[in-house]
């Protein structure tokens, strides 16, 4: 069990991502300049960056080196990215704030924030493809995953069915399955990716690993809901009241507001619980599910 303190190793993978990102991402100086400028803009200096941390903790479990953990981590950064930028348009959620600044398509403008996702889509692939150190054969197996998370049977799909529902009263069922897909699916990525950047895993080991990303997949959109309903702008650094206003169906909407918190705890414990065959050494992955329940943003 390591002896550094939580908040210690999270500011550490946090400032190793920001310096990743800046590194792997385009320079602002280069041609095509807005578009590469917009992309840092959105990119760096916010979040939380919880999908990173992810990716570090599980590699951590299993002796993944520094540097295919920071390519790993800023690709699912990145898609995530992506997805807040498209997730902000007019034709989505049309929404002016994001991580505290305004959105891009509002700092830039709606095609410069439609190309932003585009390419830090690609940029995302581009650089968990250019990790030479893992084996080809797994690193296409990492390729694919994240292509499924990302993809229609994962954040797309999610997103399709978020779109399709506003004004229905969704069952908990398919609310379960809209969040696992627009939310989950690169959380579970995240945890996998992570261990997979260290070896192959066998059997028990995933099945593990997935029962523990279900869990808190599920869970960070149950807080995500949570939080529109009860915090302000200012702490949560986008718009607060957003889906009420919008009548999207959530665990709130149709829950309610405490068997909403009393659910995502829940879930955190079904987390801790699923981490049970690694022992000590998942410290962090069970720390990152309590930040995950009990944030404050
Ligand atoms: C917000 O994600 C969108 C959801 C998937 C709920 P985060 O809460 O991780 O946003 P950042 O990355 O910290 O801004
Ligand atoms: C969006 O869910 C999740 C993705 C961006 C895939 P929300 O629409 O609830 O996210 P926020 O609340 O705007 O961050
Ligand atoms: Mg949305
Ligand atoms: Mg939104
Ligand atoms: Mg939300």
């Amino acid at each position: 069990m390591s002896t550094v303190p939580f908040s210690s190793w999270m500011s550490e993978v946090q400032a190793d991502v920001e310096a990743a990102l800046s590194a792997l991402l385009p320079a602002a100086d280069a041609q095509p300049t807005k578009l590469h400028q917009a992309m840092r803009y959105t990119t760096l200096g916010g979040g939380k960056r919880v999908r990173p941390l992810l990716v570090y903790a599980s590699g951590a479990l299993f002796g993944a080196d520094a540097a295919s953990l920071a390519r790993a981590a800023c690709a699912l950064e990145m898609i995530h990215v992506y997805s807040l930028v498209h997730d902000d348009m007019p034709c989505m959620d049309d929404d002016a704030l994001r991580r505290g600044k305004p959105t891009v398509h509002v700092a830039y403008d709606e095609a410069t924030a439609l190309l932003v996702g585009d390419t830090l889509q690609a940029r995302a692939f581009e650089v968990l493809a250019g990790d030479d150190s893992l084996p080809p054969a797994r690193l296409v197996g990492m390729l694919r995953l994240l292509a499924e998370a990302a993809g229609s049977s994962g954040m797309c799909g999610g997103q399709a069915i978020d779109l399709d529902s506003v004004g229905l009263a969704l069952t908990l069922e398919q609310l379960e399955h809209m969040h696992q897909l627009k939310t989950g699916a690169l959380l579970r990525a995240s945890v996998l990716l992570g261990a997979l950047c260290g070896k192959d895993l066998g059997a028990a080991e995933l099945d593990a690993l997935k029962a523990y990303s279900k869990a808190v997949g599920l869970a960070f959109q149950v807080v995500d809901d949570v939080l529109d309903a009860t915090a302000d702008s200012a702490t949560l650094g986008k718009t607060a009241g957003k889906d009420a206003a919008d009548n999207k169906p959530t665990y709130v909407s149709i829950l309610g507001l405490e068997p909403s918190k009393a659910l995502a705890e829940q879930l955190r414990c079904e987390a801790h619980d699923a981490l049970a065959p690694f022992g000590e050494q998942a410290q962090r992955l069970r720390e990152l599910a309590d930040l995950i329940v009990q944030r404050k943003a």
